[in-house]
């Protein structure tokens, strides 16, 4: 409806509209983003017994990454790690009590086992840093990466045909190997099918013309609390773009067509999505992306790509 009068408006006056909403909306939307981070993203420390469980994963996570990938430099420094030691020391107590059987208490109990071993004994722990026979990973066929990489495309066409969910958990494991900060994978992935991806669309301004076409929707969020400090303020929108990114060329891979469908969202039209979707405050939407098997005669945008010259820059 006010869309609809905005487009009765003379273009000019619509536009100083916009402007002035801009004004007045723009410091609150940053002040919002600003307290969401606050709330539930950690500062850089955190001392005393009651510390909250996502806090110790990703300090945890942290520091057994300095331990891993100190040991697989060309010539690890000897003794290295003493603060990581003592912080290790310190946390894992901690979440052994809270989530013993955490992927990430076992990594960090390990590290720190590792880390004293190469520190007394110059031995490092081959399940810490593990080495590899190959030298270079091999590269694949010639024609294999170019076919591969330029036959994904958007695709806004779908068959009316369902998507198998053991493939796209498929995707989802593959995705899962997506280089992360300090191997935090702040990710979640939520998968919707049948009516459930109407009602999700309906937060998402970009899929208007095939909203009832779509068989399968993700919505990639990336908790905040996988976060420490100022200086990442940014990363969940990084992350949850890599992952994104990933998961997309993943089901390229199996033969799975998608669009990525944008979360630009304002605070208020980001809350509603989170409580349709029952996404917690401290998680952050980051995308949709809808999936399908393409439509046998579908066609695509062709979204044309800068050249060479225009991508590399030497300022
Ligand atoms: C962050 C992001 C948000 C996007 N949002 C939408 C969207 O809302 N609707 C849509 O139809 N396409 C969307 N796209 C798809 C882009 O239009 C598309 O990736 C781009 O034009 C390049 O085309 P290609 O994916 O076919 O190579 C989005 C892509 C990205 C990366």
């Amino acid at each position: 409806m006010k869309q609809k009068l905005v487009k009765l408006l003379p273009p000019s006056f619509a536009d100083g509209l916009r402007r002035a909403r801009a004004q007045w909306r723009g410091p609150w939307e940053f002040h919002a983003d600003r307290v969401r981070y606050k709330r539930y993203a950690h500062p850089a420390v955190r001392s005393g017994r009651n510390v909250p469980g996502s806090f110790l994963e990703a300090e945890i996570t942290k520091d057994y990454h300095r331990v891993e990938k100190g040991l697989a430099l060309a010539a690890p420094k000897r003794p290295f790690g003493s603060e990581v030691q003592a912080r290790l020391e310190r946390l894992l107590p901690l979440a052994e009590a809270q989530d013993p059987n955490a992927p990430y208490v076992r990594f960090g109990r390990e590290a720190l086992e590792a880390l004293k071993l190469w520190n007394e004994s110059g031995v490092i722990d081959d399940r810490i840093a593990p080495p590899r026979s190959v030298a270079r990973t091999e590269s694949l066929e010639p024609s294999v990466s170019p076919q591969f990489f330029q036959s994904r495309h958007s695709v806004r066409h779908f068959a009316a045909e369902p998507v198998d969910r053991a493939l796209l958990d498929e995707a989802i494991i593959l995705a899962a190997q997506s280089p992360s900060v300090c191997n935090r994978e702040p990710w979640r992935i939520r998968i919707y099918d049948g009516a459930d991806v109407q009602r999700l669309l309906a937060h998402q301004n970009g899929n208007r013309g095939f909203t009832s076409d779509v068989p399968a929707l993700a919505l990639i969020t990336v908790d905040l609390g996988m976060f420490t400090g100022l200086g990442e303020r940014n990363q969940p929108w990084i992350e949850g773009g890599i992952f994104s990114s990933t998961f997309v060329w993943a089901l390229h891979s199996l033969g799975l067509s998608s669009c990525m469908l944008n979360l630009s969202l304002e605070t208020r039209a980001a809350d509603a999505l989170r409580a349709e979707a029952g996404v917690s405050a401290g998680e952050v939407p980051i995308m949709m992306v809808a999936i399908g098997w393409a439509s046998e005669n579908h066609r695509v945008a062709r979204s044309g790509r800068r050249d060479l010259a225009q991508l590399t820059t030497s300022r």
